[in-house]
């Protein structure tokens, strides 16, 4: 019964890699013409780690340049920074009273990011899922287009829903908004390369925030970047199997084949067809041409748009003036809901 729409985020946070580009940004194209879709550059999720102002500033633009030039048309889709809309922050702190701390604890991801010295993290770095709910919520979204990473964090923003649907049925009835307020959200996470890995390690995914430059191929990264971390990409000694059992055990193999599918947009068992019994050296050559084709003109288009910052700011303006108009409508009823 909710009218079918798009949201997805992305953290300026640098390095903008293969990962992001696979698992998230060529979803948001193909998504384009079918959808009604929202695109957020969701800054005020960054500053949940430290970001030097200056540098976030640029950050935010560089990922705003990478949606327009990986396709994500700004006049067919809304394409704005989150900071821009403070609907987010406020629907956030209504969040902040519906989800439950143990929802919170469960989350994987802030483990991860707060390591070992937890009682040092942010507040802001536990209550993010709370936040990223608002993104999705502010604009009662129905579809979002994520890497596997978010699963959780999407299982998490409809049980917000869910609950506050709940919690809250009989004013949502009373106020004339029918028997839900929010939509149970779906993630979109679907293909080969859903979680792309580290090529160093593909036991960790690939990150913006591995320290190691050779773990990840960064958008911006010219061809001759790009052949060097593909020819140094950690592998084992037997050839590539012919079929898709064959990379059981096998990780770095299997994430290699899996971007490799992505980039020719074709299946896992069909490039095995192609190359299974080859050796590595053969395969990553013809990865590296794979890649180089596709992201080259990408990181060139980058560097043309980056340098027309207020152009950019331009865009951000005009689609947080868009965004905003369907998140104060959202608000107002919210507002009426919870008694405010
Ligand atoms: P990061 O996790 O690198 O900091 P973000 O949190 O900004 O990046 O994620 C932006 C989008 O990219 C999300 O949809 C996320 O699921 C996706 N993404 C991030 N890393 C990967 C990866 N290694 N493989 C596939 N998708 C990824
Ligand atoms: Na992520």
């Amino acid at each position: 019964t909710f009218p079918e729409r798009v949201f997805s985020g992305v953290q300026p946070t640098g390095n903008l890699h293969l990962g992001n580009y696979l698992g998230a940004i060529t979803k948001f194209v193909a998504l384009q013409d079918r959808y009604d879709c929202i695109y957020c550059v969701v800054d005020m999720h960054a500053i949940t780690v430290w970001q030097e102002p200056e540098e976030l500033k640029k950050t935010i633009r560089e990922v705003t340049a990478a949606f327009i030039a990986c396709g994500v048309d700004p006049k067919k889709n809304i394409v704005f920074n989150q900071s821009q809309v403070p609907q987010h922050a406020e629907l956030a702190w209504i969040f902040n009273c519906v989800a439950r701390l143990g929802w919170l604890n469960r989350m994987t991801q802030f483990k991860e990011k707060a390591g070992k010295d937890r009682e040092n993290a942010s507040v802001g770095l536990y209550a993010y899922p709370n936040l990223m709910a608002a993104d999705i919520l502010a604009y009662r979204a129905t579809h979002v287009p994520v890497g596997d990473d978010q699963k959780q964090h999407l299982e998490l923003t409809r049980d917000i829903a869910q609950k506050f649907n709940n919690d809250y049925a009989t004013s949502i009835a009373a106020h004339g908004y029918g028997d839900t307020f929010f939509p149970l959200t779906e993630p979109l996470i679907a293909g080969p390369a859903t979680r792309v890995m580290s090529l160093r390690d593909g036991s960790k995914k690939m990150s913006k925030s591995d320290p190691s430059d050779y773990s990840r191929i960064n958008l911006s990264d010219d061809a001759d970047a790009i052949a060097q971390k593909v020819r140094k990409a950690k592998t084992d000694p037997e050839p590539l199997p012919s079929e898709e059992e064959g990379l059981k055990g096998r990780p770095e193999a299997e994430n290699l084949v899996g971007i490799f599918a992505a980039l020719a947009d074709r299946t896992r068992a069909d490039v095995l067809g192609d190359y299974g019994g080859r050796n590595f050296s053969e395969f990553k050559a013809a990865l590296v041409d794979l890649a180089v084709a596709q992201l080259g003109p990408i990181g060139a288009e980058m560097k043309r748009l980056t340098q027309d910052p207020s152009a950019i700011d331009a865009i951000l303006a005009d689609g947080s003036e868009r965004a905003e108009a369907i998140a104060v409508e959202t608000l107002k009823a919210v507002k009426d809901i919870v008694g405010f």
